[in-house]
């Protein structure tokens, strides 16, 4: 018996040991990743590269559990990492190691117009992700804001493509730094949550081009994205996450994506699309269709069971299983596979200390008559009033909600940052009801009562800080459904109104990721648009009202007067949301969306794309253009001096702008190409230097399909917001 073990142990060993020598080429890390993709591709079953391209839980797929090849796990996105979900159910896990940093919203990212900030963002939310063992992080989300009713603008970067190019470019590198994939979304074209499974958007390829594209591009060729999210919208007729165009023709085929296309949840809907028209890995996908599932029902998916017996059958290639498994194990090889990735850490004061960072960057002061602001230290008595002082902004809105080691709410920023020289009496002014997803829960209070309520305190106070907005319900800020109105919900205008004839001295700070209609403008002389700030929120806010922190963000979309001022709400309902009975839609406002639209068609916006003040003066002079004339090809140089002639160290914007004089098709009445973020202490001055590439003034040609740059006259517009020009410079092209 001894003899017997001693020979089986010697025969382990001898087998352990030959085992050891021999590495196989996938997992050894000394080896290129191509190299190690094919082969592990070559060690596979069928049966288990088809495994790898649908989801077996809620937010994983399977690795190669024979060969050691581990699961990818990914997580929401795009503002902190998700809290923990059940495996095969959408509730929560409960786990207690979940709670994360929430980072402000990505339309306060894009406000802060500077892209270091993005890179900070993106590697603060890629460690978080690391530490929690995610290697995958569902987002950045990069659709163009179109109409101000869209549930999930706030998850977007406002309506410029240059602006959500350069700051989602390094908030992807940040993250990826990590050895977390960012996953792009949604590609391409959801601009609304209303009927988002089936709207069926067309568009001229100029607007797709020039407008939708963009920020997609950059993150694909520039940022080098690992992963994509198909969106849930069609687009011509066929579903963005099985579209030929879009996935075979433009992101594989010209901008050479390398990465996975991954589904949205459930935005999957036949087996010969998916294995064909691009799509990588299958996720969410619900045996009713959207919203829910037999139990473990994975093997059902498009691209498990129906898509293997098409494999088997041979009416599919085995090259079209390969192609997707080879991105996936790219995928999985560059996060959990890469022995070398950093560790992560999570819910850090690091991290809170760039979420407080990016929130104050982010904050746009629109306006502010008669110095209401920053609030006197002098000030001794102050009503907050409005919900929105109080409610969590990190529950609710769909798949963004986090759950958060903390969030400091508006009034408790303004009570640690004035609580001692003056009172603080909060009223909550009006009420909506509790978040519920897809649900809009009627508020349990008495209006009339919480408004007597209010407008009494208010009347007692020297001064009023009004927080109020939208929140994250359903037909709010939230995913799922469109807002209805453009005017604040819950009876804030009578609210406001109320307050503003026995307290003139308002100062209102808006809580939204969406502009909001103002009919009360005139009166209130202080307005700060202060986002979702996430953890660090309230402290923010403080830091801005009080003057701690001179506000430089600017404004990432237009603020229309009315809804009606809107491209999108310009052309009837074909154009938004859509035609009720077959939901096709035409963009028929093409090219011309935000400012563009604003601008070409003379409607004067209520606060103007770039808009947003600062306590401090600047002055802008010494404009110059490297040259008067340039060939294709070159860069153009525009120098200026920027000077801080106030009071407070502040930040200004430099924003360049370009029109072409005349050309062969309609331009818009101009266009962001650069922009520059400088810092300033009082009376100093620095020369700014921006670069703006020549093949960046072109057009896309509908006749050609192709960007074209015609010869002649250019002006370059600088100034510090779309609405205010400083100078304008001619060029010529030749
Ligand atoms: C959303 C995605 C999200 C996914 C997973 C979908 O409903 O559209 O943005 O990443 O769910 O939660």
């Amino acid at each position: 018996m001894k003899k017997k073990f001693l020979f089986v142990c010697l025969v382990a060993a001898v087998s352990v040991a030959g085992f050891s020598q021999k590495v196989p080429t996938y997992l050894d890390d000394s080896k290129p990743i191509e190299q190690r993709v094919a082969a592990a591709l070559a060690a596979m079953t069928l049966e288990e590269k088809v495994a790898l391209c649908h989801a077996q839980s809620k937010f994983s797929s399977k690795g190669v559990p024979r060969l050691g090849i581990p699961e990818l796990w990914m997580s929401d996105g795009p503002h902190g990492v998700r809290a923990e979900l059940l495996y095969d159910e959408w509730s929560q896990a409960n786990w207690n190691n979940d709670s994360c940093t929430a980072f402000p919203a990505l339309t306060c990212l894009a406000a802060s117009f500077n892209p270091d900030l993005a890179h900070l963002y993106g590697t603060a939310i890629g460690e978080e992700a690391r530490y929690r063992n995610k290697s995958v992080l569902l987002g950045p989300g990069v659709n163009m804001y179109r109409t101000p009713l869209n549930g999930r603008n706030f998850e977007y970067m406002g309506e410029d493509p240059f602006l959500a190019s350069r700051i989602a470019v390094p908030y992807i590198k940040g993250v990826q730094s990590i050895g977390v994939a960012a996953c792009v979304k949604h590609f391409a074209l959801n601009n609304q949550e209303n009927w988002r499974m089936n709207v069926d958007v067309n568009l001229s390829d100029r607007a797709l081009r020039e407008i939708y594209l963009p920020a997609f591009k950059a993150a694909i060729t520039e940022g080098k994205a690992w992963s994509l999210m198909g969106a849930y919208n069609k687009f011509r007729g066929q579903h963005c996450c099985h579209n030929d165009l879009l996935l075979n023709q433009i992101l594989k085929k010209e901008w050479k994506f390398d990465g996975v296309v991954i589904s949205d949840w459930g935005g999957t809907h036949n087996t010969q699309e998916a294995a064909l028209n691009g799509l990588d890995l299958e996720m969410g996908t619900n045996t009713n269709g959207m919203t829910a599932s037999i139990a473990n029902s994975y093997n059902s998916y498009y691209l498990a069971n129906p898509f293997l017996q098409e494999l088997r059958s041979g009416k599919m290639d085995v090259s079209i299983v390969n192609d997707k498994a080879s991105r996936i194990l790219r995928l999985i090889f560059r996060t959990i596979m890469d022995r070398k990735r950093p560790f992560g850490s999570l819910a850090t004061p690091e991290h809170a200390a760039v979420a407080r960072k990016i929130a104050q960057e982010g904050i746009v002061l629109l306006k502010n008559d008669q110095q209401t602001l920053p609030i006197s230290p002098s000030v001794k008595s102050i009503a907050v009033i409005g919900e929105n002082a109080t409610r969590s902004m990190t529950v609710g809105g769909g798949s963004s909600e986090l759950k958060v080691k903390y969030e400091v709410s508006p009034l408790e920023g303004i009570k640690s940052r004035f609580g001692k020289t003056a009172t603080i009496d909060y009223s909550l002014g009006y009420g909506s009801g509790k978040y519920q997803y897809d649900k809009v829960a009627p508020s349990p209070y008495d209006a009339l009562k919480l408004r007597t309520e209010a407008v009494a305190k208010a009347a007692k106070a020297e001064l009023v800080v009004f927080v109020g907005g939208l929140n994250k319900n359903s037909e709010q800020d939230c995913e799922g459904r469109d807002r209805v109105s453009y005017g604040l919900p819950f009876e804030q205008d009578l609210l406001l109104t109320e307050i503003l004839k026995v307290n003139p001295h308002v100062v209102l700070v808006l809580i939204s990721g969406n502009a909001v209609e103002m009919p009360w403008i005139k009166e209130v002389p202080a307005i700060v648009q202060a986002w979702y700030g996430g953890t660090e929120s309230g402290n923010a806010i403080a830091d801005i009202l009080s003057g701690d922190i001179n506000p430089s963000g600017k404004l990432p979309f237009t603020f229309p007067v009315k809804l009606e001022d809107n491209s999108a709400a310009a052309f009837g309902e074909i154009a938004y949301p859509g035609d009720a009975k077959t939901h096709k839609q035409e963009y028929k406002d093409d090219i011309l969306i935000g400012y563009r639209w604003h601008d070409t068609k003379a409607i004067k916006p209520l606060f103007a794309f770039g808009h947003g003040l600062s306590y401090s003066s600047f002055q802008l002079s010494g404009f110059a253009t490297s040259k008067p004339s340039y060939q294709a090809g070159d860069s153009i140089v525009v120098s200026v001096q920027v000077k801080n002639t106030g009071k407070y160290d502040g930040a200004q914007v430099v924003q360049v702008y370009a029109s072409q004089t005349k050309s062969s098709v309609m331009r818009p009445k101009k266009e962001l190409k650069a922009f520059q973020k400088v810092f300033l202490k009082p009376n100093e001055a620095k020369k700014v230097t921006i670069k703006i590439r020549t093949k960046d003034l072109a057009f896309f040609s509908e006749s050609a399909k192709d960007w074209k740059l015609e010869s002649g006259e250019f002006v370059l517009h600088i100034g510090t917001s779309s609405d205010n020009i400083v100078k304008s410079i001619p060029i010529n092209i030749n």
